[in-house]
Parts: structure tokens; C-alpha cells; sequence
């Protein structure tokens, strides 16, 4: 079917190459400013490993459905994309700039020289920079600035967060993404892309953790005081439980995963031990029953590993003590059930499931951790465009993209 070239100037498109799916999702700014999602496309993936491309072709088929599928639902063709960048190729660290303020008032040709100033740090050669993220800008002695343009002094600082990644992996999703005709707008840390979707202002603002536990990896981000202070990428997620789960009870993977969708917990001690699960699909015939506790033993040392592993990170990096609005969690495998009572024993703060919000349309979307990376990149991809028109046109009335900022300013 061929479709009709629709107007696509309103609309943003996220692609969301993850290790067990991907998806594409098309979002279009309505004349109320509301952000309505008018296609949605997913399919298994099979090329990804640990949140990394280790199979082209097959990740380009898998690109390619996904694709056409939201295509179809929205009857327009999409070229341009917001793709999700994770695995633990990913470093992230904190840096800072210092340049002159050259005509008394800042302007924007002072921010770029004090982000390039703080970009000036030796990085591995294998290593690109994804992404610069400015945390504060502080003029003279005044610190705590978020918007610098127009203020008066001599001397602008700025403190970043720099995220870099393996320019081979980032280098093989591009590849993809063109291999499927498509052109990348921008390469994406997907905790960075999931936060703009999951976290409130408030919680930002306040010092908030970040977990999206994926089927391949676990991303931590954290903010504190409106900014991303922290990043991490931890090389386990959801399919080394199922692989868990897939040797315990001698079971093949495929039929491990739905055998634990549907029955896997994540407490012993709320799971019942009358033995009532069967076990589908198993080698072994004569262990046809098992209990929801042994199947929650198995489930739960993993998750907690996990979280224990994220809190480590946490303390080594010192940002334990500084996050009051405690633990989001989000990604495919925080559906587990009784999650967040075992995430609250092991970091002792609050604990809440993120999905995604601030949106109209399809269901299966909103409320859906598995598509907080997608529907985030959306998020991003929007903002990334009102950042560019509020540069270029300052005085445009009635845009798209000031829509977008009347938006971004009613909802997050
Ligand atoms: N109800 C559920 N209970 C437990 N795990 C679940 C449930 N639903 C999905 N999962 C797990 O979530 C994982 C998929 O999550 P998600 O879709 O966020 O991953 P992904 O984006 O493809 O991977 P990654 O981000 O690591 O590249 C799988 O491991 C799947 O088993
Ligand atoms: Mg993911």
C-alpha cells in the first residue's frame, strides 16, 4: 500500500530499539497543543544483545515492521527519527566551562562557548560524545542559573553532564536506522529519553533516581535539583530472569518469558506455596506443578541482585543520600508483580513504576512501562525542536514549535 504523503510538520517520531522489541511511535502536536500519539508500531527484536547491535539485517527487518506498522496506523510516511542509544559501552561523567561574557549581557553565542569550553576534556578514542547536558550556568558569583540568555556580568561558568558512548554501537544504529530509509534527527541515552516521560518536574527538582530495567540492560539516571547528575548502565535486565527461570525449571527460553509474564513474583514471603502452576513446555514431565514461592525465590534473588547492584552504584557515586523523592522504576520488567514492596526493603526510600504520561491516544502506550523509552524520545524530540525555533525565531507567533512551548509549558 503506498501512502498518502501527509503533512508531517506537526509530528515527532521515536524509535525505540530495545532488546527484546522495538517500537516506533508517531506523535502529532493537536491545535490545543496536545501531544496525541496517531501511530504506534512493534516487533520482537532479535538482533540486539544487552541493549547493543549485534545483528544488522535482522534488526533492520525488525526496524522495517515496526515502522511500516506505525506508518499505517498514521497514514504518513515518516523519514526523520529519535532513536534510543543504550548497553554499557555508555560512560558518563561531570565537567564544567568557563569563558568571558563578551558584550556585557549574555547571549547565545556565549552558552555555545562555554558548553564547547566544558566539552574540551581528553575522551578514549573509541568513545563519541552523545551528549553535553548542562546542569547550571553561574554568572559571576551567582550559581543556580537554568536560563542564562539576557543576564548581565563578566564571567559565565556552566557545569554539564557528558555522556559518551562506543562510536561503533552508535555508529551500527545509525546504519539501521539508514538501512531502513530513514535519517536519525538525534541518538538518544534511552534513561535520558525515558526520564522525559516518567518524571514530574517536582521530582526532578527535588533529587529522583531513575531505573529502566529493560530485557538486556538496567539504566540508572539521576537528577537532582532539575538536572541530570548521574548516569550508569547496568548489563542485566528481564531476560536473565527468564534465563533463570529457563535452567531452573529446565524450560526453553521462549517458554520461560510467558511462563514468567504470567506467573512470576518477585516476594517470597507474599507468594503462596500451594503447588498450582504448571509448568508448560518444561523437559522434565514429572515436575508438572510448581509453587508460586519457588517460583518467586528464583525471581527475587535476581531483581534483588540487581537493585542491589543499582544501590551501590548509587553510594559510589554518592547520590544515595541526596534523592528525597526516592526510586522510579520503569522498563518492561517492572511489571513484575510485589516489585515495588521488594525495591522499597532494599533501598529503604520511596519507590514508585513510571509510565508514561502527558499523552492522548493509543492504549497499550500510556501506562505501559515497556514504552517510557519511546514515548520519552517523543518528548525529547519535541523539545529538541522548541530549543531550535526559540533560537531561530524568537518572535514567531502561532508556530508549530510554539505550540510545542505552550505545550512543554502546561505539562511538564
Ligand atoms: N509482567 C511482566 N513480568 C515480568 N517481566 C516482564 C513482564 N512484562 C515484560 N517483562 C520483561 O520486560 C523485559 C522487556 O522490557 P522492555 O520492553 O523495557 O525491554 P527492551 O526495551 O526491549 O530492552 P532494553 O531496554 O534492555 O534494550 C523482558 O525481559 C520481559 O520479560
Ligand atoms: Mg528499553
Amino acid at each position: 500500500m503506498s501512502l498518502k504523503k501527509k503533512s508531517v510538520k506537526n509530528t515527532v517520531v521515536g524509535l525505540d530499539i530495545g532488546t527484546s522489541k522495538i517500537i516506533c511511535i508517531i506523535g502529532e502536536l493537536d491545535d490545543g497543543g496536545n501531544l496525541n500519539i496517531i501511530g504506534f508500531g512493534k516487533h520482537p527484536s532479535t538482533g540486539l544483545k544487552r541493549g547493543v547491535v549485534v545483528n544488522i539485517d535482522a534488526t533492520v527487518a525488525s526496524i522495517q515492521r515496526a515502522v511500516e506498522q506505525a506508518e499505517e496506523m498514521a497514514g504518513l510516511q515518516v523519514r526523520d527519527v529519535y532513536v534510543g542509544i543504550a548497553g554499557s559501552h555508555i560512560r558518563s561523567f561531570n565537567s564544567n566551562g568557563i569563558v568571558a561574557i563578551s558584550a556585557g549581557e549574555v547571549i547565545h553565542a556565549d552558552v555555545d562557548r562555554v558548553v564547547d569550553a566544558a566539552r574540551a576534556v581528553a575522551i578514549p578514542a573509541d568513545q563519541k560524545i552523545l551528549h553535553i547536558l548542562p546542569q547550571e550556568f553561574i554568572i559571576d558569583q551567582q550559581d543556580g542559573i537554568r536560563e542564562p540568555i539576557g543576564m548581565a556580568g563578566v564571567r559565565l561558568e556552566v557545569k554539564v553532564h557528558i555522556v559518551t558512548g562506543a562510536v561503533s554501537s552508535a555508529q551500527n544504529i545509525d546504519r539501521c536506522v539508514r538501512q531502513c530509509g530513514l535519517s536519525p534527527a538525534d541518538i538518544i541515552l534511552e534513561q535520558l529519553a525515558s526520564s522525559y516521560s516518567v518524571l514530574s518536574d517536582d521530582e526532578k527538582e527535588l533529587g529522583v533516581c531513575l531505573i529502566d530495567i529493560g530485557a538486556g540492560t538496567t539504566d540508572i539516571a539521576v537528577f537532582t535539583q532539575g538536572a541530570i547528575r548521574h548516569t550508569a548502565v547496568i548489563p542485566l535486565g528481564g531476560d536473565q530472569v527468564t534465563s533463570d527461570l529457563a535452567i531452573a525449571f529446565r524450560m526453553p527460553p521462549r517458554a520461560a518469558e510467558s511462563f514468567k509474564v504470567k506467573h512470576a513474583g518477585c516476594m517470597v514471603k507474599l507468594a503462596s506455596d500451594s503447588e498450582n502452576i504448571q509448568l508448560s513446555g518444561a523437559a522434565d514431565r514429572s515436575a508438572k506443578f510448581v509453587s508460586e514461592k519457588s517460583v518467586a525465590q528464583i525471581v527475587q534473588a535476581r531483581y534483588e541482585e540487581l537493585f542491589r547492584l543499582v544501590l551501590s552504584e548509587l553510594r559510589r557515586s554518592g547520590f544515595d543520600a541526596v534523592i528525597p523523592s526516592g526510586i522510579v522504576v520503569t522498563g518492561g520488567a517492572s511489571r513484575v508483580n510485589h516489585l515495588i514492596d521488594l525495591a522499597e526493603t532494599v533501598f529503604e526510600m520511596p519507590v514508585r513504576v513510571g509510565t508514561p504520561e502527558n499523552l492522548l491516544g493509543i492504549d497499550g502506550v500510556v501506562d505501559n512501562p515497556s514504552c517510557s523509552t519511546a514515548v520519552g524520545l517523543l518528548h525529547y524530540g519535541l523539545k529538541q525542536a522548541h530549543d531550535g525555533d526559540e533560537r531561530t525565531n524568537k518572535k514567531s507567533g502561532g508556530s508549530f514549535f510554539t505550540q510545542v512551548k505552550n505545550w512543554f509549558k502546561g505539562n511538564m
